[in-house]
């Protein structure tokens, strides 16, 4: 465990379906927050640039097939291979902004209906890991999404699949959850996004935010 010196970062997580703007979300708030000098950097899972993490791309691009249950222990891996890291930056007072966390893991593996891959045993890998601070949830729905030019290319970005991925994302909402309406204008999302970080940036700051665990 990292020893703590000053005011630690926040944990700031943001998820949703695919397409509901979570990256320019990202982005737009980590360029905002640096300019108001809070020391803040932009993640995101799966990090495709570890081992891991090229498997998982090679998985997610389609050219290579993997177990179920194989690729969904390797994104909670590619986790758990960041945690170090991840602990360190908070420790040091760095705010991180992460693109997809623990909750999209298991909403996309539970999504698939597999039998014994249930909700239950998708969380399992992740429990223990760094709980966020805040979780952002971008709120689209699938014929919003359509709306906006649909889908990529890539395993999972399919209108009926997505579906399933949003009853997911319904049962794993914590008191941790902010729930956002994606479909407001890119500049309405994030002034709300601002506000609502700014309370949870001060609030570490302060140290008044013990840093959990995931689903212990
Ligand atoms: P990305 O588009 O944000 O890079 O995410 C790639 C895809 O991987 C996206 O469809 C969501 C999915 N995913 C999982 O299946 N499990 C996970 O643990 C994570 C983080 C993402
Ligand atoms: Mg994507």
């Amino acid at each position: 465990q990292a020893v703590q010196q000053g005011p630690r970062g926040a944990f700031i997580v943001f998820e949703g379906a695919d397409r509901a703007g979570k990256s320019t979300q990202c982005q737009m708030l980590v360029e905002h927050l640096q300019a108001s000098g809070v020391n803040a950097e932009l993640w995101r899972f799966p990090d495709r640039t570890t081992a891991i993490g090229k498997m998982i791309n090679s998985y997610l691009t389609s050219q290579s097939e993997i177990d179920d249950a194989a690729v969904h222990l390797l994104f909670s891996a590619n986790r758990w291979e960041k945690r170090e890291e991840l602990l360190r930056k908070l420790a040091s007072g760095t705010t991180l902004v992460v693109d997809r966390y623990a909750y999209s893991g298991v909403a996309f593996t539970a999504a698939k209906g597999l039998p014994g891959l249930d909700r239950a045993w998708c969380t399992v890998p992740d429990a223990g890991l760094p709980a966020p601070d805040v979780v952002f949830f971008l709120s689209l729905t699938v014929e919003q999404a359509a709306a906006r030019g649909g889908y990529g290319e890539e395993r999972y970005e399919k209108a009926d699949f997505q579906r399933k991925v949003l009853d997911q994302f319904q049962a794993l909402r914590d008191s941790s959850w902010r729930m956002i309406d994606a479909s407001q204008s890119i500049e309405d999302i994030q002034q709300q996004l601002r506000e609502q970080a700014a309370a949870v940036v001060a609030r570490c700051q302060r140290g008044a935010a013990p840093l959990g665990r995931l689903w212990e």
